[in-house]
């Protein structure tokens, strides 16, 4: 029977989503302080702010700096550590009609591991997103992503350590995205997530001062998305697995586009900053798009590029 109604349900490996649109990392803080302003059940996902075994304070400010089209941040992944996660954030989120997604990330792989282990059976607790953009200190503090064994160890080594779904969050600084795509599908992750940050500085020119504290920070916002886009496309043909696109989506538009690049899923980052309720007037967007179109099913859009190469 035909309705008027597009199915919006998408599936990530064995994760379900009422919607495709979730929030990224980092920019929605534990939902709870958009609660005021956007209906969190409306949301296919919401991916919580880096989580890290221990607190962590973050980077000196300032951490934060407007760039054309975009913005730079080196907030240096702050947040309240697993402990106060689970006693003082968890429980809120636990009573939403949407999934919740937490987003981990480590020093080293038994960082990774452990973390994952303390949200093993975790109720309310539906996927992890790795975050691999991270320095390793066990190899001079080079970030985890930027080799495949090293991504592919890492993924393995939270594989076993939970039962939950795990997406792979990939960095854009890299050589070749698809190398590392590869290795972590290999290893056993269920969808992939991309693009992180890519990494930018600015700079005062009257003090010649850094403009972040910490000199270097990550790049967000519109100016990432054709980098961003062109990623997706490159490892959506490359992997079987579910990829989550990310990077620079400001309205349904760029989350079309995203999703005929062969994305599953979108995640809306620097766009909450300037519209708290970017994520529901894109999934309105995409809803009304459908209904236009005469799509009936959102998945019909995954990657539907019409190219003749
Ligand atoms: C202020 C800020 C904090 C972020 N924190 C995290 C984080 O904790 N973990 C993570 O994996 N990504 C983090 N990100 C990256 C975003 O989740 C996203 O991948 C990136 O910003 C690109 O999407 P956008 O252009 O829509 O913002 C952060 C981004 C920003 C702007």
């Amino acid at each position: 029977m035909k309705t008027n109604e597009p199915d919006l349900r998408v599936r990530l490996g064995p994760l379900e989503l009422k919607n495709p649109v979730m929030t990224a990392s980092g920019t929605f803080g534990y939902g709870e302080e958009y609660a005021p302003l956007v209906e969190l059940n409306r949301l296919g996902a919401i991916v919580v702010k880096g989580l890290s075994l221990k607190p962590m304070a973050g980077n000196p400010p300032p951490r934060i700096v407007e760039t054309p089209a975009g913005m730079l941040n080196a907030i240096g992944l702050a947040n309240v550590g697993l402990e106060v996660f689970l006693k003082d954030k968890l429980p809120s989120l636990r009573r939403l009609d949407t999934k919740i997604i937490v987003n981990i990330y480590g020093h080293h792989m038994d960082e990774y591991g452990d973390l994952a282990a303390g949200l093993k059976g975790v109720e309310g607790v539906d996927a992890l997103e790795v975050n691999i953009s991270c320095p390793n200190v066990e190899c001079g503090g080079m970030a985890f992503g930027i080799d495949p064994e090293i991504s592919a160890k890492v993924t393995e080594r939270i594989l076993r350590s939970t039962d939950k779904p795990v997406i792979v969050k990939l960095s854009p600084n890299v050589t070749d995205i698809r190398a590392i795509a590869r290795a972590v599908e290999g290893a056993g992750a269920h969808a992939l997530s991309l693009i992180n940050t890519l990494t930018g500085m600015a700079i005062d020119i009257e003090s010649r001062r850094p403009k972040l504290a910490n000199v270097s920070g990550g790049l967000s916002g519109p100016a990432i998305r054709p980098v961003a886009l062109h990623m997706v496309y490159q490892v959506a043909r490359t992997v079987k697995i579910p990829v989550i696109g990310i990077g620079g989506i400001m309205d349904y538009r760029d989350a079309l586009e995203f999703f005929i690049a062969g994305a599953t899923a979108v995640q809306v980052g620097t766009a909450n900053f300037v519209n708290p309720r970017a994520t529901l007037d894109i999934l309105d967007g995409i809803k009304e798009f459908c209904r236009k179109k005469g799509i009936q099913d959102v998945k019909e859009l995954i990657g539907s590029l019409k190219s003749d190469r």
